[in-house]
């Protein structure tokens, strides 16, 4: 465990708890990435993005590097959903302008039965590891979240072999061989319980499972092949003396919040497309909500984000009986290389200015 320093500022897990607090936190999906220029430059001197991901020190640095400009209320490590398969021997490599790619994506009986939970002490020291150095260097300014993909969201790039337009390949051996689709999710889903686990381990004060994918699913497919393994996941993730939360992040899940809330998770990751507060008023005070600006208002001026970001804030409050309690601010996914810093710190700005109790 790290040598503990005080929580400075403990906004961001107190309304993952839906304890009061005096402003709303924020933080934002890749809040570290190619849109600073301090990123860019320290990417280029490793090489890769990999390089850096794998090098704990670099991967410190670019974990601070959107906390040194903005008062963000978390850190999130710096590192990749695709770390786990990688680790299962897929082979990761990233091609210029087309995402990542797997140099043995998995499509025989016999690759999924080759799969097996990769040793995290071995395979994926070097997550912990930047875990540890990431929570020294923070000193207690504030928490740092872990993360993995979900299961389903983790199979779509490991039997594609990268990205996909139309998921054929993973849905196909959904319908076609679902026994065979269960034996690899339920394999997948044994390595993010314990990588979880092991970045709670070594310092990781909250985690989030990235769905980025289970809303291309049909309903019946979703609950069958992405829903009972997030289950899975929150049922049986240790949480540990610290209860550890547990925020569950899914594009396209605005079908399914009164489901997810049942999951036994901290939290709810939702985007844009449900309102803050039909999701508050479904879910009904059982879970701390997370979201949902469109990033793409980003690239609106300053006073349109600002005014972006108060209609998101009262929208929560109004379908969750007047009170703001509950909510953490961010981005419905990702942030993009194209986008300005300076429009990050009005938004930054924007959340804690009006939201001030
Ligand atoms: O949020 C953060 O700041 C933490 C870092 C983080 C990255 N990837 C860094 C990254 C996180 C949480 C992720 C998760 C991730 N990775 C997801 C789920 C989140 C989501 O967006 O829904 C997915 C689907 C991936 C897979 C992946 N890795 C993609 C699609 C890409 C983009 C490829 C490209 O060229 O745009 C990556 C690479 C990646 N991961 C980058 C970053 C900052 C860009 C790499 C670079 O510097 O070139």
């Amino acid at each position: 465990m790290t040598a503990a320093s005080p929580l400075q500022n403990d906004r961001f897990l107190r309304a993952l708890r839906r304890e009061p607090v005096d402003r709303t936190p924020v933080w934002l999906m890749r809040q570290a990435g190619r849109y600073l220029p301090e990123y860019r430059a320290t990417r280029a001197a490793a090489g890769s993005f990999l390089g850096m991901a794998k090098n704990p020190e670099l991967a410190c640095e670019v974990t601070l590097q959107p906390l040194r400009r903005f008062p963000l209320d978390a850190a999130i490590l710096f590192s990749d959903i695709l770390t786990v398969p990688d680790a299962m021997g897929l082979g990761l490599y990233f091609v210029e302008g087309e995402g990542p790619k797997f140099e043995r994506p998995v499509r025989t009986h016999e690759d999924i039965a080759k799969l097996a939970v990769p040793d995290m002490d071995r395979e994926l020291r070097y997550v912990t590891d930047a875990v540890r150095t990431i929570r020294r260097e923070l000193a207690g300014s504030v928490p740092l979240i872990g993360f993995s993909g979900s299961p389903w969201t983790l199979a779509c790039y490991m039997i594609e072999g990268g990205g996909s337009d139309n998921f054929s390949k993973v849905k196909s051996l959904a319908l076609n061989d679902p026994a065979a689709m269960h034996r690899l999710l339920d394999v997948v889903t044994d390595a993010v319980i314990a990588y979880l686990d092991a970045q709670r381990q070594a310092g990781a004060q909250a985690l989030q499972v990235f769905d980025t994918w289970g809303g291309v699913l049909s309903p019946s497919m979703y609950r069958e092949f992405s829903l009972r393994y997030l289950t899975r996941i929150a049922q049986s993730l240790p949480r540990g003396d610290d209860n550890t939360p547990l925020i569950l992040f899914g594009k396209g899940n605005g079908a399914y919040l009164e489901e997810l809330a049942a999951t036994g998770a901290e939290g709810v990751g939702i985007d844009w497309t449900v309102g803050l507060g039909d999701a508050a008023r479904r879910t009904g005070g059982k879970i701390a909500l997370q979201g949902n600006l469109d990033p793409v208002t980003l690239y609106a001026q300053p006073d349109a984000i600002r005014r972006e970001v108060g209609r998101a804030l009262d929208d929560y409050a109004t379908g969750n009986g007047g009170s703001r309690e509950g909510h953490v601010f961010n981005l419905g996914h990702g942030m993009s290389p194209d986008m300005s810093p300076d429009h990050v710190a009005a938004l930054v700005q924007a959340v804690h200015e009006l939201s001030a109790r």
